[in-house]
């Protein structure tokens, strides 16, 4: 097999351009016009690559030699920025007023470009089509979803799905592998407390519906500690709150939102059942009324057994066997869980973090920026998952965890409840 080595340091600078330039330019889900114009100029100059653009409003889906036979194998990347001010200071920092490329997608983008580069400069290597699918909206929006539907793993049918995601806490060079659940579901919490207005001093005319969300919002805090398994992982938070005008109105309601965070079907539904109770009997207790609105988000991200050995395995193969970590599960959320629904595949982390992990900025944070040094160790990743993907990665399966049910039968329950 060809070494990629010269392919990818080729490539580099010009995928280091596009970064900056991502980077400078970021988009919100659903406005990655410039995003996905940039990716689709760089796309067209390839070789065997057939292109459909504005998928789902902006979405890019690419394959490479579409009538190749054999498995075709996808990955993904997620385009859109976050609504948020930049404050790396970086000669490239953003362009955009209030919105920033603070979780890397940037990064993400830019690996998914190079592996279409080297894998089009290798095609004849190849034992089947690839896919590649940058996707908008990842961060709210659910882009993923929309893709799924709008025929991102058919024609020809995808046999195996992989992303990577930037991570900070891994060291650049090594990457972070979970089969099983790994992400969470995420479930909006609605409340609104309806009390009865009255003046400040007068509040025995009426029902203070902020006294009655304090007390909401600290009953809910108890639901993970004393009615969830502490085994399963679980996250209630309270966000927002809003009520009242002045100083000395008591307001006739207030509202509450919040989000709830689970890795199984069976937590998820004991959490929505006692967050109900909870906020409607508290209110009760104090005269006042809650309405609770609980909204499915993205479903709980479930990575595929085979597909995450395979990823552990070249993982070692390429970077070495130091460099492939056991990662832990996340309670954030991940729009690629919905990909997963339908085909077998693995989200995996890069490396995103100094060796030392002195310049250690999380996600979402105003500084945070991917780092250049990640790249090629995405785009190596990448071409080799494809490269050496034979369709028959069931045979090499390696387990790294203990899940107590396998992981097509967690992928089958935590799915059914989880859209
Ligand atoms: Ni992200």
């Amino acid at each position: 097999m060809r070494d990629l080595t010269p392919l990818i340091a080729e490539s580099l600078p010009s995928l280091v351009n596009l970064r900056h330039d991502l980077h400078q330019h970021p988009e919100i889900g659903f406005h990655e016009h410039g995003t996905a114009a940039r990716v689709a100029e760089r796309l067209a100059k390839l070789p065997g690559m057939t292109i459909r653009t504005c998928v789902a409003g902006t979405g890019v889906i690419a394959t490479l030699d579409a009538d190749k036979p054999g498995p075709c194998v996808a990955l993904r990347a997620d385009m859109d920025a976050l609504p948020m001010t930049e404050e790396t200071g970086l000669p490239y920092a953003s362009r955009v007023p209030g919105c920033a490329h603070a979780c890397g997608h940037d990064g993400n983008v830019a690996c998914l470009v190079g592996a279409a580069v080297v894998l089009s400069a290798i095609r004849e290597e190849l034992r089947g089509p690839v896919r590649f699918i940058f996707q908008p909206a990842e961060e709210s929006g659910g882009g993923g979803r929309l893709l799924c539907e709008a025929g991102a793993l058919e024609t020809p049918p995808v046999t195996a799905i992989f992303a990577l995601h930037a991570w900070p806490g891994l060291p650049i060079g090594a990457i972070g592998v979970r089969a099983g659940p790994a992400m969470a579901a995420t479930d909006t919490i609605d409340i609104v407390i309806h009390g009865s207005g009255t003046h400040a001093a007068v509040p025995h005319r009426g029902v203070d519906p902020i006294l009655v969300a304090a007390h909401v919002i600290v009953a809910l805090q108890s639901i993970v500690s004393r009615n969830l398994d502490p085994a399963q992982p679980a996250v209630i938070t309270i966000a927002r709150v809003e009520s009242g005008t002045t100083y000395n109105v008591i307001p006739d309601r207030a509202t509450l939102c919040g989000t709830l965070r689970t890795l199984s079907a069976g937590t998820r539904a004991q959490a929505c059942e006692a967050i109900r109770r909870v906020a409607e009997r508290t209110a009760e207790a104090y005269g006042a009324r809650a309405e609770v609105r609980l909204t499915p988000g993205y479903p709980v991200l479930t990575n595929d057994a085979e597909a995450t050995a395979h990823i552990a395995r070249v993982g070692r193969e390429t970077l070495g066997a130091d460099c492939v970590r056991e990662a832990s599960v996340s309670l954030g959320g991940e729009d690629f869980a919905y990909y997963l629904q339908h085909v077998p595949g693995a989200l995996w982390q890069l490396g995103a973090s100094a060796s030392d992990g002195s310049a250690l900025v999380p996600f979402h944070s105003p500084r945070f920026d991917f780092p250049d040094a990640a790249l090629p160790v995405g785009v190596r990743m990448h071409c080799e998952t494809v490269r050496q993907f034979d369709g028959s990665a069931h045979a090499h399966s390696v387990s790294i965890t203990s899940e107590p049910l396998s992981p097509r039968a967690q992928a089958k329950q935590y799915g059914q409840n989880a859209d």
